[in-house]
């Protein structure tokens, strides 16, 4: 039996019928023998980023120390998330920008699905992100689903039989990431330093 893995998964739309929620949803239903994934459902709760209240450990407000502890007990995060106005949902941007300090990120396996209409602006911005923060990140573990909403169902259902065999792959391959972090390279890196 293959060691199972906690993977924290976030939606980065907030909608209840969210097709990202849907997503990570059918993911965890195709992964069960891998992961055990928990879906994180408190990024309404964080407050906007601001670096006044992140000056030192332990000050910040309690719903982000909240993230962060579920951020370090996981094995391997899983994003998944729309792109807005050719951008990454502020919310998550938002999440995100609570742990540069903290460096949660920093190592962690990442998988990255940027599931949209397009995508493709929202996900280099977003990678660009979580590479800069130094997330292991694979070519095989980011993906972007374009025409989501005619691949997955509300009963969690993935019903495009190529988008299926791609998360086959993306779920292999961030078992590799976690299991085996030296062979399951190389990691992208991150475009541009700031
Ligand atoms: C305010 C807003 C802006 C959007 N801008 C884009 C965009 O720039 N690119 C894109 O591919 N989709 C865009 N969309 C469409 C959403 O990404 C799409 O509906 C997606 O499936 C929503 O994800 P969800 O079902 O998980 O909420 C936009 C939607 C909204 C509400």
């Amino acid at each position: 039996m293959p060691k199972i893995y906690n993977v924290l998964a976030i939606s980065g739309s907030t909608r209840t019928r969210s097709t990202n929620l849907n997503l990570i949803r059918a993911i965890a239903g195709m992964s069960t023998d891998l992961f055990n994934v928990t879906i994180y459902d408190g990024l309404l709760q964080l407050p906007h980023f601001n670096p006044d209240e992140d000056m030192e450990p332990g000050m910040e407000p309690v719903a982000v120390t909240g993230f962060r502890n579920k951020l370090r007990a996981a094995d391997a995060i899983l994003i998944c998330t729309p792109e807005y106005a050719v951008g990454v949902p502020g919310v998550l941007k938002d999440a995100i920008d609570w742990t540069v300090s903290s460096m949660e990120f920093c190592k962690k396996p990442v998988a990255l699905i940027t599931a949209s209409t397009a995508g493709h602006h929202a996900h280099a911005s977003l990678l660009g992100t979580l590479l800069i923060i130094e997330s292991r990140i694979t070519d095989a573990t980011q993906l972007v689903v374009s025409a989501v909403k005619t691949k997955v169902n509300h009963n969690y259902q993935i019903t495009d039989a190529d988008l299926l065999q791609q998360l086959q792959k993306l779920i292999q391959s961030l078992y590799q990431v976690i299991s085996d972090p030296e062979k399951a390279g190389p990691y992208l890196q991150a475009p541009v330093p700031y």
